[in-house]
Protein backbone atom coordinates (compact mmCIF):
# COMPACT_ATOMS: atom_id res chain seq x y z
CA UNK A 1 0.00 0.00 0.00
CA UNK A 2 1.63 3.64 -1.15
CA UNK A 3 0.39 5.61 1.95
CA UNK A 4 1.89 8.85 0.25
CA UNK A 5 -0.11 8.32 -3.28
CA UNK A 6 -3.17 7.74 -1.10
CA UNK A 7 -2.60 11.06 0.90
CA UNK A 8 -2.34 13.12 -2.31
CA UNK A 9 -5.09 11.28 -4.06
CA UNK A 10 -7.28 12.92 -0.94
CA UNK A 11 -5.77 16.00 -1.17
CA UNK A 12 -6.35 16.25 -4.55
CA UNK A 13 -9.96 14.98 -4.64
CA UNK A 14 -10.49 17.38 -1.68
CA UNK A 15 -8.92 20.52 -3.34
CA UNK A 16 -10.61 20.07 -7.16
CA UNK A 17 -14.09 19.54 -4.62
CA UNK A 18 -12.94 23.20 -3.01
CA UNK A 19 -12.18 24.47 -6.46
CA UNK A 20 -15.30 23.67 -8.11
CA UNK A 21 -16.94 25.19 -5.16
CA UNK A 22 -15.25 28.50 -6.24
CA UNK A 23 -16.27 28.24 -9.52
CA UNK A 24 -20.00 28.83 -8.31
CA UNK A 25 -20.92 32.96 -6.83
CA UNK A 26 -23.59 31.52 -5.09
CA UNK A 27 -23.70 28.25 -2.79
CA UNK A 28 -27.73 28.90 -1.73
CA UNK A 29 -29.33 28.62 -4.81
CA UNK A 30 -30.79 25.10 -5.86
CA UNK A 31 -29.54 23.36 -9.18
CA UNK A 32 -31.74 24.30 -12.34
CA UNK A 33 -33.17 20.27 -11.67
CA UNK A 34 -34.02 21.06 -8.27
CA UNK A 35 -31.13 18.78 -6.86
CA UNK A 36 -28.86 20.19 -3.62
CA UNK A 37 -27.37 23.63 -3.97
CA UNK A 38 -23.70 23.99 -3.55
CA UNK A 39 -24.08 24.67 -0.18
CA UNK A 40 -25.74 21.33 0.85
CA UNK A 41 -23.30 19.01 -0.94
CA UNK A 42 -20.81 20.42 0.26
CA UNK A 43 -22.75 19.88 3.80
CA UNK A 44 -23.08 16.04 2.85
CA UNK A 45 -19.24 15.89 2.13
CA UNK A 46 -18.48 17.28 5.47
CA UNK A 47 -20.71 15.22 7.07
CA UNK A 48 -19.32 11.91 5.07
CA UNK A 49 -15.66 12.44 5.15
CA UNK A 50 -16.07 12.20 9.53
CA UNK A 51 -12.87 9.88 9.69
CA UNK A 52 -14.57 7.99 13.35
CA UNK A 53 -14.45 4.50 11.86
CA UNK A 54 -15.27 3.08 15.44
CA UNK A 55 -14.20 -0.32 16.26
CA UNK A 56 -12.08 -2.33 14.05
CA UNK A 57 -10.59 -5.63 13.68
CA UNK A 58 -8.18 -7.81 11.84
CA UNK A 59 -8.85 -8.49 8.19
CA UNK A 60 -8.90 -12.31 6.59
CA UNK A 61 -9.18 -10.84 3.16
CA UNK A 62 -7.28 -8.84 0.89
CA UNK A 63 -7.18 -5.20 2.56
CA UNK A 64 -8.09 -3.66 -0.87
CA UNK A 65 -10.60 -6.68 -2.07
CA UNK A 66 -13.17 -3.80 -2.61
CA UNK A 67 -11.33 -1.06 -3.89
CA UNK A 68 -12.19 -1.33 -7.61
CA UNK A 69 -15.71 -2.28 -7.09
CA UNK A 70 -16.33 1.07 -5.31
CA UNK A 71 -14.31 2.68 -7.05
CA UNK A 72 -16.58 1.92 -10.40
CA UNK A 73 -19.74 2.32 -8.80
CA UNK A 74 -19.09 6.19 -7.46
CA UNK A 75 -17.75 6.73 -10.91
CA UNK A 76 -20.87 5.96 -12.38
CA UNK A 77 -22.76 9.03 -12.83
CA UNK A 78 -25.50 7.46 -14.53
CA UNK A 79 -26.18 5.72 -11.17
CA UNK A 80 -28.50 7.59 -8.67
CA UNK A 81 -27.80 6.18 -4.64
CA UNK A 82 -30.50 7.17 -2.36
CA UNK A 83 -28.29 9.20 0.30
CA UNK A 84 -28.69 7.57 4.60
CA UNK A 85 -30.66 9.91 6.79
CA UNK A 86 -27.45 11.15 8.54
CA UNK A 87 -26.02 12.26 5.81
CA UNK A 88 -29.07 14.54 4.51
CA UNK A 89 -28.07 18.15 4.73
CA UNK A 90 -29.36 20.40 6.61
CA UNK A 91 -31.65 22.68 4.87
CA UNK A 92 -30.24 26.13 5.46
CA UNK A 93 -27.58 28.77 4.19
CA UNK A 94 -24.48 28.30 3.63
CA UNK A 95 -20.90 30.29 3.22
CA UNK A 96 -17.90 29.43 1.58
CA UNK A 97 -15.72 30.08 4.48
CA UNK A 98 -17.37 27.71 7.34
CA UNK A 99 -17.56 25.33 4.28
CA UNK A 100 -13.63 25.59 3.74
CA UNK A 101 -13.01 25.51 7.12
CA UNK A 102 -15.00 22.25 7.84
CA UNK A 103 -13.65 20.56 5.02
CA UNK A 104 -9.97 21.58 5.69
CA UNK A 105 -10.47 20.30 9.14
CA UNK A 106 -11.84 16.72 7.60
CA UNK A 107 -9.15 16.25 5.49
CA UNK A 108 -6.61 17.13 8.35
CA UNK A 109 -8.52 14.09 10.33
CA UNK A 110 -7.85 11.99 7.36
CA UNK A 111 -4.42 12.71 6.57
CA UNK A 112 -3.79 11.74 10.72
CA UNK A 113 -5.34 8.72 10.09
CA UNK A 114 -3.89 7.82 6.92
CA UNK A 115 0.13 8.24 8.75
CA UNK A 116 -0.71 6.66 11.90
CA UNK A 117 -3.51 3.83 11.53
CA UNK A 118 -3.13 0.00 10.22
CA UNK A 119 -5.28 1.19 7.26
CA UNK A 120 -5.76 -3.14 6.66
CA UNK A 121 -7.94 -3.35 9.40
CA UNK A 122 -11.94 -3.66 9.39
CA UNK A 123 -14.35 -1.56 10.58
CA UNK A 124 -17.07 -3.38 11.87
CA UNK A 125 -19.19 -1.04 13.15
CA UNK A 126 -20.21 -0.43 10.13
CA UNK A 127 -21.97 -2.54 7.62
CA UNK A 128 -22.85 -1.33 3.53
CA UNK A 129 -25.03 -3.56 1.49
CA UNK A 130 -23.77 -5.81 -0.68
CA UNK A 131 -19.61 -5.00 0.24
CA UNK A 132 -20.47 -5.89 4.24
CA UNK A 133 -17.98 -4.15 6.56
CA UNK A 134 -14.88 -2.09 4.82
CA UNK A 135 -11.05 -2.02 5.42
CA UNK A 136 -9.91 1.34 6.49
CA UNK A 137 -8.12 1.69 3.16
CA UNK A 138 -11.38 0.44 1.36
CA UNK A 139 -12.86 3.41 3.73
CA UNK A 140 -10.19 6.03 2.36
CA UNK A 141 -11.05 4.93 -1.73
CA UNK A 142 -15.00 5.40 -0.81
CA UNK A 143 -14.46 8.91 0.60
CA UNK A 144 -12.17 9.40 -2.04
CA UNK A 145 -14.80 8.77 -4.94
CA UNK A 146 -17.70 9.82 -2.95
CA UNK A 147 -15.78 13.11 -3.35
CA UNK A 148 -15.07 12.98 -6.73
CA UNK A 149 -18.41 12.07 -7.49
CA UNK A 150 -20.05 15.21 -6.08
CA UNK A 151 -17.17 17.71 -7.72
CA UNK A 152 -18.85 16.61 -10.74
CA UNK A 153 -22.51 17.51 -9.33
CA UNK A 154 -21.02 20.73 -8.26
CA UNK A 155 -19.61 21.32 -11.85
CA UNK A 156 -22.52 20.41 -13.64
CA UNK A 157 -24.59 23.17 -12.36
CA UNK A 158 -24.21 25.16 -15.52
CA UNK A 159 -25.01 21.77 -17.85
CA UNK A 160 -28.20 20.96 -16.04
CA UNK A 161 -29.37 24.48 -16.44
CA UNK A 162 -28.41 24.11 -20.28
CA UNK A 163 -29.72 21.00 -21.07
CA UNK A 164 -32.77 20.95 -18.79
CA UNK A 165 -35.06 21.00 -21.96
CA UNK A 166 -32.79 19.09 -24.09
CA UNK A 167 -33.07 14.91 -24.81
CA UNK A 168 -30.68 13.16 -21.96
CA UNK A 169 -26.85 13.00 -23.58
CA UNK A 170 -24.34 10.35 -23.23
CA UNK A 171 -22.68 12.30 -20.38
CA UNK A 172 -21.62 10.93 -17.15
CA UNK A 173 -21.16 7.18 -18.11
CA UNK A 174 -17.17 7.35 -19.17
CA UNK A 175 -15.35 5.27 -16.88
CA UNK A 176 -18.02 2.15 -16.66
CA UNK A 177 -15.94 -0.66 -18.39
CA UNK A 178 -19.75 -1.96 -19.55
CA UNK A 179 -19.79 1.45 -21.47
CA UNK A 180 -16.22 0.82 -23.58
CA UNK A 181 -17.11 -3.14 -23.64
CA UNK A 182 -19.83 -1.61 -25.58
CA UNK A 183 -18.27 -0.03 -28.17
CA UNK A 184 -16.29 -2.95 -29.53
CA UNK A 185 -19.48 -5.33 -28.92
CA UNK A 186 -21.08 -3.39 -31.39
CA UNK A 187 -17.70 -2.71 -33.24
CA UNK A 188 -19.28 0.99 -32.95
CA UNK A 189 -15.11 2.50 -32.86
CA UNK A 190 -15.42 5.59 -34.76
CA UNK A 191 -12.00 6.89 -33.27
CA UNK A 192 -10.01 4.02 -34.40
CA UNK A 193 -7.63 4.63 -37.70
CA UNK A 194 -6.73 1.53 -38.31
CA UNK A 195 -3.16 1.92 -38.66
CA UNK A 196 -0.49 3.22 -36.43
CA UNK A 197 -0.64 7.41 -36.17
CA UNK A 198 2.21 8.54 -38.08
CA UNK A 199 3.11 11.41 -35.57
CA UNK A 200 3.20 8.18 -33.29
CA UNK A 201 4.93 6.65 -35.58
CA UNK A 202 7.72 9.40 -36.76
CA UNK A 203 8.41 9.52 -32.70
CA UNK A 204 8.70 5.55 -32.74
CA UNK A 205 11.28 5.61 -35.47
CA UNK A 206 13.64 8.36 -33.87
CA UNK A 207 13.28 6.07 -30.12
CA UNK A 208 16.79 3.98 -30.13
CA UNK A 209 16.72 1.69 -27.00
CA UNK A 210 14.49 -1.47 -27.89
CA UNK A 211 14.58 -2.85 -24.25
CA UNK A 212 12.99 0.17 -23.23
CA UNK A 213 9.50 -0.57 -21.01
CA UNK A 214 6.55 1.22 -23.00
CA UNK A 215 3.27 1.43 -21.95
CA UNK A 216 -0.29 1.89 -24.55
CA UNK A 217 -2.71 3.18 -21.84
CA UNK A 218 -6.69 2.97 -23.52
CA UNK A 219 -5.19 0.82 -26.53
CA UNK A 220 -8.17 -0.11 -28.31
CA UNK A 221 -6.54 -1.98 -30.97
CA UNK A 222 -3.03 -0.96 -30.79
CA UNK A 223 -2.03 -0.65 -34.02
CA UNK A 224 1.00 1.13 -32.63
CA UNK A 225 2.08 -2.38 -30.38
CA UNK A 226 1.99 -4.27 -33.54
CA UNK A 227 4.49 -1.42 -35.17
CA UNK A 228 6.88 -1.59 -32.30
CA UNK A 229 6.75 -5.27 -32.36
CA UNK A 230 8.21 -4.73 -35.86
CA UNK A 231 10.42 -3.03 -35.15
CA UNK A 232 12.09 -5.16 -32.39
CA UNK A 233 10.77 -3.45 -29.35
CA UNK A 234 10.90 -5.96 -26.36
CA UNK A 235 9.01 -4.93 -23.45
CA UNK A 236 5.74 -3.26 -24.60
CA UNK A 237 2.50 -3.30 -22.07
CA UNK A 238 -0.93 -2.51 -23.29
CA UNK A 239 -3.95 -1.96 -20.70
CA UNK A 240 -7.49 -1.50 -21.24
CA UNK A 241 -10.85 -1.60 -19.71
CA UNK A 242 -12.64 -3.52 -22.59
CA UNK A 243 -12.77 -6.87 -21.78
CA UNK A 244 -13.79 -7.72 -25.58
CA UNK A 245 -11.42 -5.93 -26.89
CA UNK A 246 -8.57 -7.39 -24.44
CA UNK A 247 -9.53 -10.79 -25.51
CA UNK A 248 -9.35 -9.66 -29.21
CA UNK A 249 -5.69 -8.64 -28.29
CA UNK A 250 -4.88 -11.98 -26.96
CA UNK A 251 -5.61 -13.98 -29.88
CA UNK A 252 -3.94 -11.10 -32.23
CA UNK A 253 -1.06 -11.30 -30.61
CA UNK A 254 -0.79 -14.78 -28.83
CA UNK A 255 2.87 -15.40 -29.98
CA UNK A 256 4.24 -12.71 -28.64
CA UNK A 257 2.28 -12.27 -25.09
CA UNK A 258 4.23 -13.05 -22.10
CA UNK A 259 7.48 -12.35 -23.97
CA UNK A 260 7.38 -9.14 -25.35
CA UNK A 261 3.74 -7.88 -25.00
CA UNK A 262 1.63 -7.96 -22.09
CA UNK A 263 -2.29 -6.64 -22.75
CA UNK A 264 -4.11 -5.97 -19.35
CA UNK A 265 -7.65 -5.53 -18.87
CA UNK A 266 -8.27 -3.29 -15.94
CA UNK A 267 -8.29 0.38 -15.25
CA UNK A 268 -5.44 2.37 -15.95
CA UNK A 269 -5.66 4.28 -12.50
CA UNK A 270 -5.40 1.43 -10.56
CA UNK A 271 -2.58 -0.01 -12.95
CA UNK A 272 1.37 0.19 -11.25
CA UNK A 273 4.59 -0.26 -13.05
CA UNK A 274 7.54 1.52 -14.61
CA UNK A 275 8.13 3.21 -18.35
CA UNK A 276 10.03 4.84 -20.73
CA UNK A 277 7.53 5.52 -22.48
CA UNK A 278 3.97 6.05 -22.18
CA UNK A 279 1.78 6.60 -25.83
CA UNK A 280 -1.32 8.26 -25.89
CA UNK A 281 -3.62 8.65 -28.38
CA UNK A 282 -7.55 9.35 -27.81
CA UNK A 283 -7.24 8.35 -24.42
CA UNK A 284 -7.21 11.65 -22.38
CA UNK A 285 -10.11 12.50 -24.63
CA UNK A 286 -11.76 9.31 -23.14
CA UNK A 287 -11.40 10.59 -19.45
CA UNK A 288 -13.34 12.51 -17.61
CA UNK A 289 -11.77 16.25 -17.71
CA UNK A 290 -12.38 16.82 -13.86
CA UNK A 291 -10.44 13.56 -13.56
CA UNK A 292 -7.46 15.30 -15.96
CA UNK A 293 -4.94 16.55 -12.56
CA UNK A 294 -5.20 12.83 -11.64
CA UNK A 295 -4.47 11.52 -14.90
CA UNK A 296 -1.16 13.47 -15.30
CA UNK A 297 -0.82 12.60 -11.59
CA UNK A 298 -0.97 8.78 -12.70
CA UNK A 299 1.07 9.34 -15.93
CA UNK A 300 3.76 10.57 -14.09
CA UNK A 301 4.14 7.77 -11.13
CA UNK A 302 3.88 5.52 -14.03
CA UNK A 303 7.24 7.01 -15.71
CA UNK A 304 10.61 6.63 -14.67
CA UNK A 305 11.98 9.97 -13.90
CA UNK A 306 13.22 11.66 -17.15
CA UNK A 307 10.86 9.17 -19.31
CA UNK A 308 8.32 10.89 -21.58
CA UNK A 309 4.56 10.91 -21.99
CA UNK A 310 4.35 11.01 -25.67
CA UNK A 311 1.45 11.14 -28.08
CA UNK A 312 -1.77 13.43 -30.02
CA UNK A 313 -4.45 15.10 -27.90
CA UNK A 314 -7.39 16.81 -29.22
CA UNK A 315 -7.25 20.77 -29.08
CA UNK A 316 -10.67 21.51 -29.72
CA UNK A 317 -13.76 21.48 -28.03
CA UNK A 318 -16.80 18.90 -29.50
CA UNK A 319 -20.40 20.33 -30.01
CA UNK A 320 -21.56 16.75 -28.00
CA UNK A 321 -21.02 16.29 -24.52
CA UNK A 322 -18.19 13.73 -24.28
CA UNK A 323 -16.37 11.39 -24.76
CA UNK A 324 -14.59 12.64 -26.60
CA UNK A 325 -13.59 15.04 -24.25
CA UNK A 326 -11.62 18.52 -26.10
CA UNK A 327 -9.74 21.06 -24.15
CA UNK A 328 -7.35 23.93 -25.07
CA UNK A 329 -2.89 23.97 -24.98
CA UNK A 330 -3.82 26.25 -22.40
CA UNK A 331 -5.82 23.76 -20.38
CA UNK A 332 -3.29 20.95 -20.62
CA UNK A 333 -0.38 23.11 -20.12
CA UNK A 334 -1.71 23.68 -16.83
CA UNK A 335 -2.60 20.47 -16.31
CA UNK A 336 1.42 18.69 -16.95
CA UNK A 337 3.17 21.77 -15.90
CA UNK A 338 3.58 20.60 -12.29
CA UNK A 339 4.86 17.44 -12.93
CA UNK A 340 6.18 17.10 -16.49
CA UNK A 341 8.82 19.33 -18.62
CA UNK A 342 6.95 20.48 -21.64
CA UNK A 343 9.82 19.45 -24.58
CA UNK A 344 6.61 19.73 -27.13
CA UNK A 345 3.13 21.06 -26.77
CA UNK A 346 3.01 22.37 -30.24
CA UNK A 347 0.35 21.61 -33.74
CA UNK A 348 0.37 18.32 -34.97
CA UNK A 349 1.49 18.83 -38.81
CA UNK A 350 1.54 15.41 -39.60
CA UNK A 351 -2.28 14.38 -38.73
CA UNK A 352 -4.46 12.10 -40.77
CA UNK A 353 -6.42 14.24 -43.15
CA UNK A 354 -9.56 14.23 -40.92
CA UNK A 355 -7.59 15.20 -37.82
CA UNK A 356 -5.63 18.29 -39.34
CA UNK A 357 -5.33 21.75 -37.51
CA UNK A 358 -7.67 19.46 -33.81
CA UNK A 359 -4.59 17.98 -32.57
CA UNK A 360 -1.18 18.79 -30.74
CA UNK A 361 1.65 16.29 -30.48
CA UNK A 362 3.41 16.42 -27.28
CA UNK A 363 6.19 14.72 -25.92
CA UNK A 364 6.59 15.77 -22.05
CA UNK A 365 9.21 14.72 -19.62
CA UNK A 366 8.74 13.38 -16.33
CA UNK A 367 9.97 15.41 -13.54
C1 LIG B 1 -11.43 6.61 -27.62
S1 LIG B 1 -10.83 5.03 -27.32
C2 LIG B 1 -9.19 5.12 -28.00
C3 LIG B 1 -8.56 3.80 -28.31
C4 LIG B 1 -7.17 3.89 -28.96
N1 LIG B 1 -6.24 4.63 -28.16
C5 LIG B 1 -7.28 4.49 -30.34
O1 LIG B 1 -6.88 5.64 -30.51
O2 LIG B 1 -7.78 3.80 -31.23
C6 LIG B 1 -10.54 5.05 -25.60
C7 LIG B 1 -10.10 3.71 -25.07
O3 LIG B 1 -9.78 3.87 -23.70
C8 LIG B 1 -10.32 2.77 -22.97
N2 LIG B 1 -10.50 3.28 -21.60
C9 LIG B 1 -11.37 4.23 -21.18
N3 LIG B 1 -11.19 4.48 -19.88
C10 LIG B 1 -10.17 3.67 -19.47
C11 LIG B 1 -9.50 3.47 -18.24
N4 LIG B 1 -9.85 4.16 -17.14
N5 LIG B 1 -8.50 2.57 -18.18
C12 LIG B 1 -8.13 1.86 -19.28
N6 LIG B 1 -8.73 2.01 -20.48
C13 LIG B 1 -9.73 2.90 -20.57
C14 LIG B 1 -11.58 2.41 -23.70
O4 LIG B 1 -11.99 1.09 -23.47
C15 LIG B 1 -11.16 2.65 -25.15
O5 LIG B 1 -10.61 1.49 -25.72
Amino acid sequence: MNKLLLREQIHTAFESFKGAIKGHGDINTKRADGGWTVGEVADHIIKSTDSNFGRTLKTDRPYDLHAIAIKTLFLDFTTKFPTANILEPDERKYSVIEMFAMLDNNKKRLFEMIDTDDLTETCIDIELPTWGSLTKYEWLVLIENHIIRHTHQVTDFERVERQKDQPKSMHGKFLSQKYWNDFYTTNDISWDIGFPSPPIKEYIDQWQDRKSPILIPGCGNAYEAEYLLNQGFADVTLIDLAPTLTATLHNKFKSEIGKRLSVITGDFFDHEGKYQLIIEQTFLSAIDPLLRAKYAEKMHSLLVKGGHLTGVIFTKMFEEDGPPFGGSVEDYRNIFLPRFEIKQLQPCYNSIDRRKGSEVFINLIAR
